[in-house]
């Protein structure tokens, strides 16, 4: 970096890192929609033209996006609504209703936020409806123009659109889709959810109205394509202010993705998860660790960065529990030893604990049966165990089929951190069964 030319008009390297900071995290934190995003320019295409007939034509129409977490659901929608907004026709024009699943949870608080959003409390005021339809048809009603002959045109938002399947009746969706299929106004709905058999869970009333249209997010990046996102996601475009800087840092980008190291470590992440938000969380924390003393990302970097997202909630989750608890989760271990993983039940358990007790002297650790059962009622609800067969309820708990949802190195690495292990267990657990 300090050979610089001259010519270039160089800036201090201070200014550039922190340049350099300023874009990537805009560019890894949300705040800054991608141009064109990439990977899924077939549905930006569909969705936009979708919308267009309802915010241009007034036609009306009904869709649903559907991908996994993280799989860029919102940012498609947002980058569709940007391009759309972009012909001032349409700016003067279409009404956004943006509600959430999350937040309105059942349709009178979503029919309130649709008043509030559409601006119309004070049309509303304190008229009482007979029901939900006319509520809503008095909406759009209020919406229609000066002269009355055309109605501007609505787009209804429902992100997490599973979670409005379950409000009483479905009305909501029911009648949103009821508008949305006849002439009354021009509306388009659009779905945002993550689950795929959502149009399982819509009544046949519902069902019916709706059209069917599905945009699909499933894009399942190969490993050369992961490695090269990560590469573009990290380099800095023609437009940096200081070129050399632009070109080093860029070159020290592609050093960094040759690395062998990084390769690996990459495809461990690539194997747990191949969607943007989780890779943007990996490269935000390899920029923090760029300063003016570190003005590039070195492979340490990244291994490090890698370590912190890769860091076991599970095994963690192991530490808060109480040496009762661990001492089960130990027989469990030694059973999953003997019987090569499969199922066992409380009893075996228990019966496993009784042995190691029984080869003590001290009565440090006898715990009565109903303690016993508490601790593993709490491991299960800590998702650390889980019955093999959740119908058969009426067998007794003791004989319930369970198994250990840890393998033996989570538990031996958790172990080696658990604050104060008493030795005699941690011994036990290093022993072979018997
Ligand atoms: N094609 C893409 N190009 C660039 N960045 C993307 C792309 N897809 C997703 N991202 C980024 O990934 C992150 C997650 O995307 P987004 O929030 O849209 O996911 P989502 O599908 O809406 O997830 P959720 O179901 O949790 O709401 C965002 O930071 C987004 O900018
Ligand atoms: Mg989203």
């Amino acid at each position: 970096m300090s050979k610089r030319k001259v010519n270039d008009a160089p800036l201090p390297v201070g200014t550039c890192i922190s340049e350099v900071q300023d874009i990537l995290r805009k560019r890894l934190c949300h705040q800054q929609l991608p141009d064109t995003p990439e990977g899924v320019q077939a549905q930006h295409k569909h969705l936009l033209e979708l919308l267009k007939r309802t915010a241009v034509h007034g036609e009306s129409n009904s869709v649903l996006i559907v991908g996994p977490r993280g799989s860029g659901k919102t940012m498609l929608l947002k980058c569709v609504l940007r391009d759309l907004l972009e012909e001032k026709e349409v700016e003067r024009n279409l009404l956004q209703v943006h509600l959430n699943g999350l937040l309105q949870t059942d349709d009178r608080i979503a029919l309130q936020e649709m008043t509030r959003q559409l601006h119309l409390e004070n049309v509303v005021g304190d008229k009482v409806f007979g029901s939900f339809a006319e509520n809503l048809s008095f909406l759009l009603e209020a919406l229609k123009k000066g002269d009355r002959s055309s109605s501007r045109p609505v787009l209804f938002v429902l992100d997490e659109f599973d979670l409005f399947a379950h409000h009483k009746n479905q009305t909501l969706l029911y009648n949103l889709f009821d508008v949305s299929q006849s002439a009354q106004a021009p509306v388009a709905v659009v779905g945002v959810t993550c689950r795929l058999d959502v149009l399982e869970l819509l009544e046949k009333r519902v069902k019916s109205r709706f059209s069917h249209r599905q945009i699909h997010l499933l894009s399942n990046p190969t490993f050369s394509q992961y490695l090269e996102r990560v590469q573009t996601q990290l380099s800095l475009q023609d437009d940096f202010p200081d070129k050399t800087f632009a070109q080093d840092w860029n070159a020290s980008v592609k050093t960094l993705c040759e690395d062998k190291s990084v390769e690996d470590a990459l495809q461990r992440h690539y194997n747990s998860s191949k969607n943007f938000r989780s890779n943007h969380m990996l490269l935000m924390l390899c920029l923090s660790r760029v300063s003016v003393a570190n003005p590039a990302i070195k492979p340490a970097d990244l291994l490090e960065a890698s370590k912190m997202c890769l860091i076991d909630a599970q095994a963690n989750m192991l530490h808060g529990l109480s040496i009762l608890e661990l001492c089960l989760i130990i027989a469990m271990k030694h059973l999953n030893d003997v019987y090569e993983g499969e199922p066992f039940n409380l009893q075996m358990v228990h019966n496993e604990f009784k042995k190691f007790l029984q080869r003590k002297s001290n009565s440090m650790y006898n715990f009565e049966q109903p303690v016993i059962m508490k601790a593993f009622e709490h491991l299960q609800q800590l998702e650390m165990i889980r019955p093999v067969d959740s119908s058969s309820v009426k067998t007794q708990r003791e004989y319930q089929l369970m198994r250990l949802m840890l393998d033996n190195t989570q538990v031996m690495e958790a172990l080696q951190k658990y604050p104060q292990c008493p030795t005699d267990i941690k011994q036990w657990a290093m022993s072979a069964y018997g």
